[in-house]
């Protein structure tokens, strides 16, 4: 069996049931995911997890909407995902749902533990509701004037304009966006976690070395404020979890979402019987946890999610990765402001591996935003892949086919050369580990532009007009090839398709820890395309 103490988990941020895969979470999930395959490569015991988070008043509305139930909705919308995240290789252990039974009980559990610990305080707090939809109503569905700088049109928990926080009561002639009624005021009891409690864990904690420089400045200003108690529960209508002992009150949806994360663990556990579940999160355990996110949900992963393993013992997390926001024209692809650019429709034009590549070009280990540009992005293909490491592979593969029946020559004539390229292995592993993927790629198109360069002013091409240097172009080729297939290794975990094409076109599969074992007298197979270039067609496809 294998050894698992120093197993490596890795989760994504769920996504809500409520929309489709866009952009956005493609590249949290591209990102991980080529963490993860890099890790695996290296081989790590590494386990990747994400579930759809299927709770909440916005996913109930657009089922209402949509005249099905919201689990109806929420299988649907699952399969979905799922599909989505095969169709660009992002490959998870396992990929489950919030709305799960193991998440129910789990909830159940937790809530039972920190209300125990008497960490759960009731109060009667004020909200606007709305008469005609009998519901109450959160920020977000709510408009008015600011009751500062008398901005009208704001919504329910702060000025775009001013930018002062208020609270939704405050604001003048509120509005419900849901019915555009104007609500009353309504008092009804809520459960609130007393986050204040874990103030001095988390501040010891934070600062530890578990976020990014730029993050923990936000996150030590917030607990500079003040912490306060988090409303953990909501009025019916909800789709969620009832709360034990309530006829109608839920768990607010960012209550079970991170909860999630251990029940969807769970689940794998039962399915997989040789990963220790209880080793996995005690306190002292020796298996490591990293959470991807993006920067719209750092508070709730490093003050409230801490706060709840704290409370029912459980180990922390051990990094959170964070990364900024995927723009488009410089604004933020969300599907409630109506720009999204989905899975399907980026699929609907171009490929997958491609948008890995791109992306990849673009992260680093910094929560900046990456902007994409379809121009800059075709070029990056065309030129880098396309004419520079396909070519490589292309014109090699002419002369050993020709003259050589597709074997390797026996040596590496050119070991300087050969060396340089196996000596950058120990930086791009670095650069792998730490998420600087941009870095990567710079490195991978210095030495496609190296091999090239060799090749071409060896000049196999005219050399194999006089046949007494047949032997030195055989050596060339061989070598090109060779390079070649260094550079793919680099990119398998960017580029899984193309990749494993070229592992069929190299006859041989491709590992990290084979890198210094050049194919010398290995046969390879007749070259074939292996990447189609991105015209400029399918942009204005795409941009139609
Ligand atoms: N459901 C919550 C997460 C719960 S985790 C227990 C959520 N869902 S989301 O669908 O809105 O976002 C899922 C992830 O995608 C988040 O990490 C979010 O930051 C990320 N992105 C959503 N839109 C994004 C961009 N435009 N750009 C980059 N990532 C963004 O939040
Ligand atoms: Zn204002």
């Amino acid at each position: 069996m294998k050894n698992f103490t120093n197993t490596i988990l890795v989760t994504c941020a769920f996504p809500y049931s409520n929309g489709d895969i866009h952009l956005g979470h493609l590249l949290e999930q591209i990102q991980a995911d080529i963490w993860v395959r890099y890790h695996r490569m290296r081989g790590r015991s590494v386990i990747f997890i994400c579930s759809d988070d299927t709770h909440g008043t916005a996913i109930m509305l657009k089922a209402k909407k949509m005249k099905i139930s919201p689990k109806k909705l929420i299988y649907c919308m699952q399969k979905k995902h799922k599909n989505n995240f095969l169709q660009f290789s992002i490959i998870h252990d396992h990929y489950s749902s919030t709305d799960s039974k193991i998440n129910k009980n789990l909830c159940e559990n937790i809530y039972h533990i920190i209300k125990k610990k008497k960490l759960i305080k009731e109060k009667y707090i004020d909200q606007l509701y709305d008469k005609k939809l009998n519901m109450f109503l959160s920020d977000r569905f709510i408009k008015g004037t600011c009751p500062k700088c008398k901005s009208i049109n704001q919504y329910g928990d702060n000025c775009d304009f001013c930018g002062v926080n208020y609270n939704a009561i405050e604001l003048l002639n509120p509005i419900s966006e849901l019915s555009g009624s104007s609500p009353d005021i309504r008092n009804s009891k809520h459960l609130f976690f007393k986050l204040s409690y874990f103030s001095q864990f988390l501040k010891k904690w934070i600062n530890s070395g578990v976020v990014q420089k730029s993050v923990l400045n936000k996150i030590n200003e917030w607990l500079s404020i003040g912490l306060r108690s988090w409303n953990i529960s909501r009025d019916k209508p909800y789709f969620g979890f009832k709360i034990p002992g309530f006829s109608n009150k839920f768990f607010y949806v960012w209550l079970d979402a991170p909860i999630g994360y251990i029940s969807c663990f769970k689940e794998l556990c039962n399915i997989k019987k040789n990963i220790n579940f209880n080793e996995f999160w005690s306190i002292n355990s020796k298996n490591k946890l990293y959470h991807f996110i993006g920067k719209d949900i750092i508070y709730f992963h490093s003050l409230f999610w801490p706060s709840i393993l704290e409370a029912i013992n459980y180990r922390k997390p051990t990094k959170i990765f964070v990364h900024g926001y995927v723009t488009f024209k410089g604004l933020k692809l969300s599907k409630s402001k109506g720009l999204a650019i989905s899975a399907n429709k980026w699929l609907s034009c171009f490929d997958s591996d491609s948008l890995r590549y791109y992306f990849a070009s673009k992260l680093s280990h910094t929560i900046e935003d990456i902007d994409i540009n379809l121009y800059d992005y075709a070029y990056k293909i065309n030129s880098d892949i396309v004419n520079n490491i396909i070519n490589l592979a292309a014109r090699n593969s002419s002369f050993l086919k020709k003259y050589f029946f597709n074997t390797l020559s026996n040596n590496i004539k050119e070991l300087n050369l050969y060396q340089q390229f196996i000596n950058i292995t120990i930086c791009i592993q670095d650069l792998f580990e730490e998420r600087k993927f941009s870095l990567v790629i710079q490195k991978i198109r210095y030495l496609s532009n190296l091999a090239n360069k060799y090749i071409d002013e060896k000049k196999p091409w005219l050399l194999i007009k006089n046949i007494d240097n047949k032997n030195k172009v055989h050596d060339i080729c061989s070598l090109g090839i060779n390079l070649f297939r260094i550079i793919m290794i680099f990119l398998k975990p960017i580029m899984p398709k193309l990749v494993y094409k070229s592992e069929l076109f190299l006859n041989t599969s491709l590992y990290w820890d084979k890198i210094n074992e050049p194919l010398l007298n290995h046969k390879i197979n007749d070259f074939s395309c292996l990447y189609k270039r991105i015209e400029i067609s399918f942009i204005d496809d795409f941009l139609k």
